[in-house]
């Protein structure tokens, strides 16, 4: 979690870094701040909530000339969101700025205050900046002394270190968080947690890799891998498309997004449908050899995607998949066998879980496959194989696109997987093609549908709870729903099997319980039918899903006619998140930056 940015030139020192921190704001806005070193003089500033805050403390402070700055954006772990727990924390002559957990922090601050050293935060990064200003008293320099300090810490961390005695430099360390730096031709570096604040900066980029440390001057960059041997940096291109980073005139980024799900499916599908056959050039054609099972592994929503895929492979590809929460999977000792393809599912690519898992995967050598939004991500780097979703970047902290494309991709890999198998003929996989052609249609929003769900939203606004329900894929997608409505209007809310409703949860059924119930009409649909009855016997409000009105509900939202339950399954899709988006903004919430939460959980 949180946020860095760093940059040393001759520009602008403080506006760069505020830019660059609210192109991260996403990752944690519990509290934000920036050390700028000039002229042999720090200058520091923070401040509790968003970086509006932090902009306007720092109104008056200019800079001018060459500067070395370092910013962060915390979403707190250790310790409560006060300006003392902020970023950047000070030594008697030194700054630092950390993302991650520093595990042996205890034993470490322990050390250090048994010898005199002075906290001023309840954080775990403090002990950074005063267990590297101990060793500089026996270093011979102070890059000296920040090699040992990291070969101390355990954990996790992308850090910036600067200190008055080397005012040109600017220290850095990378394991386990995501860190890079980027060059231009005027001699600057800027160093990030994500390449969105280098575009319009930078022409190239180099990301870190687990164990590299080093500092950056104006001349020159010098890094070194774990084992202390001096390496060599890869640069490659940054792309500079930062418009698709903008809001367009959307009240928030999510909306956007929502209203850019047809445009991303159809970046996701292309090239990869022929006439009866997936074609991922991506995939090398053995991956699937010797493959008996697929195990898939994920957190939140990327987690609900892969149960959808679940359904799809056995239905379709007719092999034995399993599922796993990744923050689960870590720590339960799991049976891993070399017939089995190890899927993450990420949209960051930067999840600790998730990543951690991939980790694991690979030292008990199973073939392994990231489906992952970004590219040069962490999982992408690590994984044998990767699919790109291409929903573009998103920034809604609630996902809507990572998801559409998601599940696009995974029904397009059950085909995929079908024809190796045998297990679809050609006819059957080339209707499937031309259902998911039409994809990008049904998830259009309509002026009519859109209207429809505001005006609806205000109907559901208070009651003590939601249960969202659906069989089968419509499943998962009742856990998506739950998951969205309960993170940006903080309202209670379950996705539960259709059928699972009467082994317990039908005991909460009342008229302030309201149900949204998905009602497909190609699966199982009279099954799920009976299921709603059963809630609207026992009087839950029931607001039905579906193609055809159903008389037991109170509402209904009406999707398209369509032929299959998969575009059923997107059309639904839309509807859920148009609704949690109204309820959200009815209720006077922060629909892009909801509370307690962050984009990317880069820690456990
Ligand atoms: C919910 C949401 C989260 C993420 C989860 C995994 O809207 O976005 O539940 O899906 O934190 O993140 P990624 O997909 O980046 O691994």
């Amino acid at each position: 979690m949180c946020g860095i940015v760093g940059y040393l030139g001759q520009k602008n020192t403080k506006e760069i870094l505020l830019e660059g921190l609210k192109e991260l704001e996403y990752r944690g806005y519990d509290s934000a701040g920036i050390a700028v070193l000039q002229n042999g003089n720090f200058s520091n500033y923070k401040a509790v909530g968003k970086l509006v805050n932090l902009k306007e403390k720092t109104k008056d402070f200019k800079t001018e000339g060459f500067a070395l700055g370092i910013g962060h954006t915390r979403w707190a772990t250790h310790g409560k969101p006060t300006e003392l727990n902020a970023h950047p924390h000070l030594g008697e002559s030194s700054y630092v700025v950390h993302n991650g957990i520093i595990e042996n922090y205890v034993e470490l601050k322990k050390e250090l205050q048994a010898n005199g050293a002075r906290f001023l935060s309840q954080t775990d990064t403090e002990v950074i900046v005063h267990q590297f200003e101990k060793n500089q008293k026996s270093a011979k320099n102070s890059f000296e002394a920040f090699a040992k300090t990291v070969s101390e810490l355990q954990g996790a961390y992308a850090i910036l270190l600067v200190t008055k005695n080397e005012p040109d430099r600017i220290f850095f360390a990378k394991y386990g968080s995501p860190m890079l730096i980027g060059i231009n031709k005027e001699n600057e570096k800027y160093f990030a947690s994500s390449d969105t604040p280098l575009i319009g900066h930078c022409q190239s980029v180099n990301y870190f890799e687990d164990g590299d440390y080093g500092y950056a001057t104006s001349k020159e960059i010098a890094v070194f891998n774990k084992d202390g041997a001096k390496k060599e940096l890869k640069f490659s291109a940054l792309s500079q498309n930062k418009l698709l980073a903008q809001k367009d005139g959307y009240r928030f980024f999510m909306e956007k997004e929502i209203y850019e799900q047809s445009v991303v499916i159809s970046d996701t599908l292309m090239g990869r449908l022929g006439e009866n056959e997936i074609i991922f050039d991506e995939l090398d054609k053995t991956l699937f050899d010797g493959i008996n099972e697929i195990k898939l592994c994920a957190c939140g929503t990327s987690y609900h995607a892969a149960m959808s895929a679940s359904y799809l492979f056995e239905r379709y590809s007719k092999i034995k998949t399993s599922l796993e929460i990744a923050s689960e999977f870590r720590y339960r000792e799991p049976i891993m066998t070399k017939d089995t393809l190890f899927v993450v599912i990420s949209q960051s690519g930067e999840t600790a879980d998730t990543l951690e898992t991939l980790k694991m995967a690979k030292a008990a050598n199973l073939k392994t496959l990231a489906i992952c939004n970004v590219d040069n991500s962490s999982m992408v780097r690590l994984a044998d194989a990767t699919i790109l979703t291409r929903a573009g970047i998103e920034k809604g902290v609630a996902s809507t696109k990572a998801f559409a494309t998601q599940v696009s991709v995974f029904w397009m890999l059950s085909l995929y997987i079908a024809k190796r198998k045998n297990s679809l003929n050609a006819q059957e996989i080339a209707s499937h093609i031309s259902l998911l052609r039409e994809v990008p249609s049904h998830i259009k929003v309509t002026d009519a549908m859109h209207e429809r769900i505001k005006r609806l939203s205000k109907r559901y606004l208070h009651g003590h709870g939601f249960f969202f329900i659906g069989r089968d894929i419509f499943y998962p997608l009742a856990l998506e729903g739950a998951l969205k409505l309960k993170e940006i209007s903080y309202l209670h809310a379950e996705g539960y099997p259709a059928g699972e409703m009467k082994h317990g949860p039908i005991a909460l059924a009342d008229p302030e319980l309201f149900t949204i119930a998905l009602l497909p009409k190609h699966l199982h649909y009279e099954k799920s039918k009976s299921n709603v009855e059963e809630l609207s016997a026992r009087d839950s409000t029931i607001c039905a899903i579906s193609q055809s009105e159903f008389d037991k509900a109170d509402d209904f939202i009406q999707i398209s006619s369509c032929e299959h339950y998969m575009l059923e399954f997107f059309e639904m899709m839309v509807v859920l998140q148009l609704l949690s988006l109204e309820i959200s903004i009815r209720l006077g919430n922060d629909v892009d930056m909801p509370r307690n939460l962050a984009k990317s959980v880069t820690v456990e």
